[in-house]
């Protein structure tokens, strides 16, 4: 439609109808045909609001889509189209594996094509916005949504975060992909002591430094939305923060796409006694900038009064509601309001061979080897191998936000196995996900007759220990697979103990009495604290949920299909007390290593290392690969200069090796402590076997600055120290000087 035609549309919509494009409405209320009753009636929404959404929350698949939009359409005076949106955050019906892995990756490239191929899927059943990337930089493992992230590094997220904008958005206009919608806005994931929904308190300099970067990522790769924060920053909620949303969003970053705020989070300013009524709500989130409200009555109910007795000018609705129609209208939703739904497309690209060929790539990038002692790992294939445990048959692999998925098109690692090694597999369960049914029954979602389906009764345990046993007695090699429960992980899945469940322990000190050499698999949504299994176990893979192909990938790696290139994207502790942990911390005056101080009064934990288990970077390979020295072509540069230098890395193994090179800095003197380390730049390079790479880097002198508590960049001369490696601590370094 042209523009003109739709300032026309806007001009003649009433009140109620820009309103009500404000406001989304998740399947249910669509779907039901008596609204007196449960979540209408307890939210206010009268028939009138349903009738007029302009926006539905997660109703996916084709004839559901076509059918609702025609129903919608057919209700609405002007009969706009509604845009359908949804959360497809690592995946639809093909699931990668969760962003944690995907940032495990370090492999940008390949998200890309990832978010391309998920943004194909759900186009096709009728979702034109996807809610991710999920790009909220996270320091503690405790927050269940550490899933759903890339990671802990702000430059490993921008990259991310860019490569999956641009996947969902590049076919938008064949009628394909995803409009992408960045959340949570902002600093989400600095939640206080990990524990969902609660604040984030922190220096300018850190926000604009840590947390804000991959947001902005987004926006500078045209993400069409954003969504706001359940939690507050500095003491105000992130959708009723005008400073965030306005100021910095709009003003200095430029953006003019629609902002959402997320569940019920207008509603919930109420709560979090930021405003005095529901009024007052739809006040300070419309004056912030937000421009739909989703799933909360506040907006439906609100912005007409405010309106009416003059309290809010018509011009502020007549403007979010502009900037819903324009994405309608880029969408092409006027003249073709199904965009690329179809049936058939949907039976024809949903989980193709090609699709999980990617996944299975993506997800064998993913997995981090983080021990493997002896070369245990790979197995030559001949060997006979007892395979045990509660993910070793285990369909359930795609995480707590693959919710458009189905389990049961997931391989499992015994399928895939089995593949290969026939005759030579057995399999046992050995013991439950968790024995413990109030932790269970904590987990909110698990009912008393699935609890008793999780969790077996003691003679069926003690069988399917007993089982294990003499399987591993028979075998020369035990693949162990243990986690965390899939709903342990995820929204609202903030937990303390980090440990693997006692049961799945006791059997691994049983199994390890029996003198075989023990590969475990572990699958989580986060860092667990695998300290204490270290010494029980030849190989440890962290495999998070690994999504529909996860089987296969895990196979490949323990088979030598493929050397494992994961590195963590974010830090494994060796215990919970160290939380948060992360390796860009501030320099202390008195470090561990180097302080004029010896014995006690240094910065460090009496009973526990400073130092995490598993470090930021960090993943093993088959191959041998070393680094040379960082030669530096210049050592001093001016700011506008650009520090290029280069590296040999050589492979000296049979095996075609990925590696990440890894280049951190540190600003020597500053007028604001700085990071011990910060990642500035990386590149996975493809190793062939017995080769040498002279891997090249070309870094401008600007991304050597760091904010102030102003929130300005500022580049202070002076001397740095450039290190490069194959993870955060394992590295070469040198130094350079940035003049006036
Ligand atoms: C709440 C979650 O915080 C958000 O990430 C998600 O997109 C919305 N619910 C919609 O499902």
């Amino acid at each position: 439609m042209q523009q003109e035609k739709l300032q026309e549309l806007l001009a003649d919509m009433s009140l109620p109808e820009k309103i009500g494009q404000l406001v989304q409405l998740s399947g249910e209320f669509f779907q039901s045909k008596d609204i007196s009753y449960g979540p209408l009636q307890k939210l206010g929404i009268s028939q009138e609001t349903i009738d007029l959404a302009g926006s539905v929350l997660n109703v996916t698949g084709a004839h559901a889509t076509k059918q609702l939009q025609d129903q919608q359409m057919a209700k609405q005076p002007h009969h706009i189209p509604v845009m359908f949106m949804a959360d497809v955050i690592y995946g639809f019906k093909t699931v990668f594996p969760i962003p944690l892995g995907l940032g495990a990756t370090w492999n940008p490239d390949l998200i890309r094509q990832a978010f391309r191929t998920a943004g194909n899927e759900a186009a096709a059943s009728g979702n034109h916005v996807s809610f991710a990337p999920m790009v909220d930089v996270t320091h503690d493992p405790r927050w269940g949504r550490t899933l759903e992230s890339p990671g802990e590094d702000a430059l490993l997220n921008s990259r991310m975060s860019a490569a999956m904008v641009t996947g969902f958005q590049t076919d938008l206009a064949d009628k394909a992909g995803q409009v992408s919608c960045v959340k949570h806005f902002a600093a989400y994931g600095g939640v206080e002591s990990g524990r969902e929904y609660n604040s984030a308190d922190m220096s300018l300099s850190n926000l604009y430094q840590n947390y804000l970067p991959p947001y902005k990522a987004a926006v500078d790769a045209g993400c069409g939305m954003v969504m706001t924060s359940l939690s507050t920053l500095n003491g105000v909620p992130g959708t009723a923060d005008k400073w965030l949303l306005q100021d910095v969003l709009k003003k200095r970053w430029g953006f003019d796409g629609i902002l959402i705020s997320d569940y019920s989070s207008v509603y919930e300013l109420v709560k979090h006694g930021f405003a005095a009524d529901d009024r007052d709500s739809a006040m300070k989130a419309i004056n912030a900038g937000i421009d739909i409200d989703m799933k909360s009555p506040i907006y439906a109910n609100e912005l007409q009064g405010l309106v009416e007795d003059g309290s809010l000018s018509e011009d502020k609705i007549n403007q979010a509601c502009w900037r819903v129609l324009e994405l309608k209208n880029k969408l092409g939703l006027f003249e073709n309001p199904y965009f690329g739904t179809s049936e058939e497309a949907e039976k024809k690209i949903n989980l193709t061979v090609d699709k999980r060929a990617l996944a299975r790539k993506v997800a064998a990038e993913s997995l981090v080897l983080l021990q493997n002692k002896n070369d245990v790992l790979p197995l030559t294939g001949t060997e006979k191998v007892a395979l045990i445990g509660p993910y070793a048959d285990e369909k359930s692999l795609t995480g707590m936000w693959a919710v458009h998925s189905d389990p049961a098109d997931c391989v499992t690692i015994k399928e895939a196995l089995q593949e290969v090694l026939g005759e030579r597999l057995t399999y046992s369960k050995g013991t439950d996900i968790s024995r413990d049914k109030e932790k269970l029954r904590g987990l909110g979602f698990l009912t008393d007759k699935m609890i008793t389906q999780v969790v077996a009764d003691d003679v069926t345990e003690q069988k399917h220990h007993d089982e294990a046993l003499k399987n591993a007695q028979a075998a020369d090699v035990v693949v162990y697979a243990v986690g965390e429960h899939s709903f342990e992980a995820g929204e609202a899945g903030s937990k303390t103990n980090l440990h693997l469940p006692d049961n799945q322990v006791n059997l691994l000190n049983d199994l390890h009495g029996l003198g075989k050499k023990i590969v475990l698999v572990n699958i989580s949504g986060r860092p667990l604290v695998l300290s204490n299994v270290t010494d029980k176990t030849d190989a440890i893979i962290q495999a998070w949920f690994p999504g529909t192909e996860g089987g296969h990938a895990i196979a490949d790696v323990i088979l030598g299909k493929v050397s494992p290139s994961g590195r963590l994207s974010m830090a494994f502790p060796y215990t919970e007390g160290q939380e948060p942990l992360y390796y860009a911390h501030l320099s202390t005056g008195r470090p561990q290593d180097g302080s004029q101080h010896v014995g006690r009064f240094v910065s460090r934990y009496i009973d526990a290392p400073t130092a995490p288990l598993y470090a930021f970077g960090y993943g093993l390979s088959y191959a041998q690969v070393d680094y040379g020295d960082i030669q530096l072509e210049k050592g001093q540069l001016k700011a506008e200069d650009t520090l290029k230098f280069s590296i040999e890395v050589t492979n000296s193994s049979d095996w075609e090796q990925k590696e990440t090179v890894q280049v951190y800095f540190h600003d020597d003197v500053a007028s604001l402590v700085q990071p011990v380390k910060r990642l500035v730049d990386f590149k996975k390079v493809v190793l062939a076997p017995h080769s040498k790479q002279i891997v090249t880097f070309a870094i401008p002198a600007v991304h050597f600055s760091f904010y102030d508590n102003q929130g300005e960049s500022i580049l202070e001369p002076g001397t740095f120290h450039l290190f490069v490696g194959t993870n955060s601590e394992d590295v070469t370094s040198v130094e350079f000087e940035i003049r006036q």
